[in-house]
């Protein structure tokens, strides 16, 4: 069975764009994958204009089902993951008028739980030797964090999963 890289949130930006390197790179399928089937199969029509071989599945990260049907297909084509690049994440504008606490939950919703459980269902199909890699933000710096009391305790935490999921919900609650 071949290699395959699979990088989320693929129909614009930095998705996009790393689909478009990897074609160029690496030594197997690279699937570029969207939530909506239409905005991905138009941005994959692109880069094959420009002659970079990528090929396509629809993933929604915030749908359970939606990644199942992936890991499915993968396992079945590939025997696995060797690359999973997760790059879908959503941003609310600076002038966005939904209250803060609003907007702390719905994007820790996609950007943090939603790439946790794409991790948690599809970390059982990676190959040995499989790399994973997360695209975050610099707000996500410790050394950016004006809460001293939650810095302390994201840095005692020593980066423990159970940890940070109780501490995502307390910061939340602090908004
Ligand atoms: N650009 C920057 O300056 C910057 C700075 C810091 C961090 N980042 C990080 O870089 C990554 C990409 O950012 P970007 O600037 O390229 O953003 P972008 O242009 O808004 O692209 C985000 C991508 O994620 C997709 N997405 C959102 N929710 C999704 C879901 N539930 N399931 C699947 N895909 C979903 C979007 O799909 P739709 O088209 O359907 O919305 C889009 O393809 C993010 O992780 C972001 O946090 C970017």
């Amino acid at each position: 069975m071949g290699r395959v890289a699979i990088v989320t949130g693929g129909n614009k930006g930095v998705g996009y764009a790393t689909c478009r390197g990897l074609s160029k790179k690496f030594d197997g399928d690279v699937y570029m994958t969207a939530r909506s089937e239409e905005r991905g199969r138009a941005a994959l029509e692109e880069l094959r204009k420009e002659g970079c071989n990528v090929h396509f599945h629809q993933l929604d990260i915030d749908n359970q089902a939606s990644i199942e049907r992936m890991r499915d297909f993968m396992k079945e084509k590939y025997g696995g993951i060797d690359i999973l690049i997760n790059n879908a994440a959503i941003a609310f504008g600076m002038d966005a008028t939904e209250p803060k606490g609003v907007q702390a939950e719905v994007t820790l919703k996609t950007n943090y739980w939603s790439t946790k459980n794409v991790c948690d269902i599809l970390f059982p199909i990676l190959k040995p030797g499989a790399r994973v890699a997360n695209v975050s933000s610099l707000a996500g710096l410790l050394s950016r964090m004006s809460d001293s009391d939650m810095k302390k305790k994201l840095k005692s935490s020593g980066g423990g999963l159970t940890v940070s999921n109780v501490l995502t919900n307390e910061a939340i609650s602090h908004i």
